[in-house]
């Protein structure tokens, strides 16, 4: 598969907690290369050294105090680091930008989950992106029992967002699915509920698909 290298293209995974994203990108990366596309993966929060400082203060569950809106703007602070400094210099030598997360994330788990006007999120999400929208969001649609009962088995550390309540949790996944609807053009949803090798095998089919559609 050949992409012309001047057309960089941006591929966001989103999903609740559990949901299997990070698993399924570690092994998209290197089937993607094989087959010939100039990919890069990157993560929110986090992916530049200024985002990773800012992804440990985020996920530090000592920091119970943090304000919903402190937490916003951390989040988007980490987010216009990484599209200035890594993500558009990218997309302009052509690469194929991979992220686990983006400003959906903000959408979902501030806007939904905590609450918060998604007016004023979208203000702040325009500014910090420079408008810099997906061409393409993969969801991992899984249920809020099963997603952090997975997090809970992973042995992997939980974070302050994994300890929020059942009720958000919920109103995370249902924020994904109003969002998944109202840009069908730009979402897909995979059933994440599936064994890992039967969601990464959708997965390479929707992305060669789409990536033959662009040539
Ligand atoms: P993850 O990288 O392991 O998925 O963890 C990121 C956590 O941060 C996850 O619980 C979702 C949360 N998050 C937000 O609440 N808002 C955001 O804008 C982003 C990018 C992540």
């Amino acid at each position: 598969m050949k992409i012309p290298a001047d057309r960089g293209r941006f591929v966001t995974f989103e999903g609740p907690d559990g949901s299997g994203k990070t698993t399924q990108l570690r092994l998209l990366y290197p089937w993607l290369v094989e087959q010939g596309y100039p990919v890069i993966v990157t993560r929110e929060p986090g992916g530049t050294v200024i985002g990773e400082q800012i992804r440990a203060l985020l996920h530090d569950c000592a920091r119970t105090e943090m304000s919903a809106q402190a937490e916003i703007l951390l989040y988007s602070a980490s987010r216009a680091q990484l599209v200035a400094e890594f993500i558009l210099p990218a997309l302009d030598a052509g690469k194929w930008v991979l992220c686990d997360r983006y400003y959906d994330s903000t959408f979902a788990y501030q806007g939904y989950g905590r609450g918060l006007s998604l007016d004023d999120l979208r203000a702040i999400t325009r500014f910090a992106t420079q408008l810099l929208k997906p061409d393409l969001t993969l969801y991992l649609d899984v249920s809020p029992e099963i997603g952090l009962q997975r997090r809970a088995q992973s042995g992997e550390a939980l974070n302050r967002l994994d300890r929020e309540t059942l009720a958000f949790h919920r109103r995370v996944r249902e924020g994904y699915l109003a969002l998944a609807a109202a840009e069908p053009e730009r979402w897909i949803t995979v059933d994440a509920s599936l064994p890992v090798s039967e969601v990464q095998a959708v997965l390479r089919q929707i992305l060669q698909t789409w990536g033959e559609k662009l040539q």
